[in-house]
């Protein structure tokens, strides 16, 4: 008895000495940007010298696979929590009640609590109950609060922004790094709503895709000046990806469209509540005993148009397992979209897609003091940013679908195809004990406090719901 009290305070002692070095390491900050609709290939006939410089500085992925359903919440919802969509329930851009019929479009959503609020905590709560401060700056999701918390310090575009005004990317810009500089941030969330806007209303192989995709590239370049001209440049790490791709629509008499009042057998008046001229996706709620003939009337009704009872749904998909989600699922092949009555919507570039489609692919570029140099990678699920975020940050991530060994060989010190630098070495020097506190730390918790590892091990991911894009073509996410 009394040789493990003494073996305790030996272990307290380690601890006291070894945490401040550990936090020091660890104290590296992190701005996780995403481009909304920046498809993985944008910058190939695009002259883009500041992120070929970031790659350059930093790592490059080939592409980000979204999760499906590949529209803007719920795949910025992931990239908040590792969670796939069935499993966070941010399943649409739209808000709906089945009962009602009622909808809430994109920038409405934002605002209702339980939609978002569903059992699954994005990063900012988790970093904040780990002592870390952050932020967000018009990053899908910010509006909510989660278990009644937000990020400390957070903005809210409103509803009529202008998401394409290069000024106001500027002093967005230098809004962030003075929160990092005066607020001392650990973490923030920045969103920018383009080039999706000018994918949707140009389509994705438009000289306006590409005039946009220039000021990105300005964007980029102004992010990382600015960055420097902070003082921040040492011990900031920045994350640049998007939510999505974006493919051009067929129309003009090129194909069939799809049009579901037109199919025989299909009726209206057989359906309760339905989720449709959403570009590619669809969602139906049959009424009472008409699921099996719905279901008939769609399947094979059109060959670019694919027909799912939710419990069928492929399950590499992960968009079935949530009360959320409607009996029948619909989407469409990259080229077309899924009208109701008739066409209402007339965006030459859609998303929304299969995400196994190249076109709904996103890109990923990371650069600071935690990742490799001059390093490419392969594709990987965008699940697994989320892991790599903690990771760095220092946090202990909740529960959530993606995997770190997948992003790992990204850093600096963990895949060894970056190089070192001399600012490391000294927090190199201190790894080792810092490892073995922590260890010993994880026996004695391990021993003394089992029962409640086993009770939140035994936790399940909560499930949650989902949101739908607006009618506006010209705001549409
Ligand atoms: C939908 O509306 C009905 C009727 O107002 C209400 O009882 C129900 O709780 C609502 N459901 C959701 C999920 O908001
Ligand atoms: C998630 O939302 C659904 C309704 O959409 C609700 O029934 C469920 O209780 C919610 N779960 C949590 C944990 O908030
Ligand atoms: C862009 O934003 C700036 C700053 O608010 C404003 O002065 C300018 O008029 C805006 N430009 C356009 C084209 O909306
Ligand atoms: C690593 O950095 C050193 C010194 O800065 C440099 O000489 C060396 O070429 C670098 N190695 C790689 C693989 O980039
Ligand atoms: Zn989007």
């Amino acid at each position: 008895m009394r040789l493990n009290r003494g073996v305790l305070c030996l272990l307290w002692a380690t601890v006291a000495l070894a945490s401040p070095v550990s936090r020091q390491k660890q104290k590296q900050k992190l701005l996780l940007i995403s481009f909304d609709g920046f498809r993985w290939d944008y910058d190939r006939d695009v002259d883009t010298p500041n992120l070929d410089q970031m790659a350059k500085d930093g790592v490059k992925a080939q592409f980000v696979t979204p999760p499906y359903l590949t529209i803007t919440s719920p795949s910025h919802f992931t990239l908040l929590t590792g969670l796939y969509v069935e499993n966070h329930g941010v399943i649409h851009n739209m808000w709906f009640n089945t009962s009602t019929s009622q909808t809430l479009p994109y920038y409405q959503t934002q605002f209702k609590n339980e939609w978002w609020d569903n059992g699954s905590l994005p990063i900012w709560i988790t970093a904040q109950r780990q002592g870390l401060k952050t932020g967000s700056l018009h990053f899908p999701g910010t509006a909510s609060t989660y278990d009644g918390e937000t990020a400390q310090v957070k903005e809210v575009e409103p509803m009529l922004y202008n998401y394409k005004n290069e000024t106001l990317w500027r002093q967005n810009t230098e809004k962030v790094m003075s929160w990092f500089r005066d607020k001392d941030l650990d973490f923030i969330s920045m969103y920018f709503g383009e080039p999706d806007g000018t994918g949707h209303r140009y389509g994705p192989e438009s000289p306006q895709v590409r005039e946009m995709v220039k000021q990105v590239d300005r964007a980029v370049g102004y992010l990382r000046q600015t960055a420097r001209s902070y003082g921040l440049e040492d011990r900031l790490n920045m994350i640049m990806t998007a939510d999505h791709g974006m493919a051009t629509v067929y129309r003009n008499g090129l194909v069939e469209e799809i049009t579901l009042y037109k199919i025989p057998g299909f009726a209206f008046k057989d359906l309760d509540f339905h989720i449709l001229d959403y570009g590619p996706s669809g969602m139906l709620l049959p009424k009472p005993g008409m699921l099996d003939k719905v279901y008939a009337a769609l399947k094979g009704a059109h060959p670019h148009l694919h027909v799912y009872k939710k419990e069928e749904l492929p399950e590499r998909l992960h968009f079935s397992k949530n009360e959320r989600i409607l009996p029948i699922i619909l989407w469409a092949d990259p080229g077309y979209v899924i009208n109701g009555y008739f066409p209402v919507q007339f965006n030459k570039g859609e998303h929304g897609f299969d995400n196994e489609a190249m076109d709904m692919k996103a890109f990923f570029r990371a650069v600071g003091p935690a990742f490799a140099q001059g390093l490419e990678v392969g594709p990987f699920e965008s699940v697994n940013i989320y892991p790599l975020m903690c990771h760095i940050l220092g946090i202990q991530p909740e529960k959530n679908d993606g995997n770190l060994e997948l992003t790992k060989h990204m850093l600096r010190d963990e895949g060894g195809t970056g190089n070192s630098t001399g600012l490391n070495i000294l927090p190199n020097v201190f790894t080792g004990l810092a490892a073995m506190a922590g260890f010993m730390v994880v026996v004695f918790i391990v021993f003394t406090t089992s029962s409640i590892l086993k009770r939140r091990r035994n936790r399940s991911p909560s499930v949650r719901d989902d949101k739908k894009k607006e009618d506006n073509p010209q705001t549409s996410f």
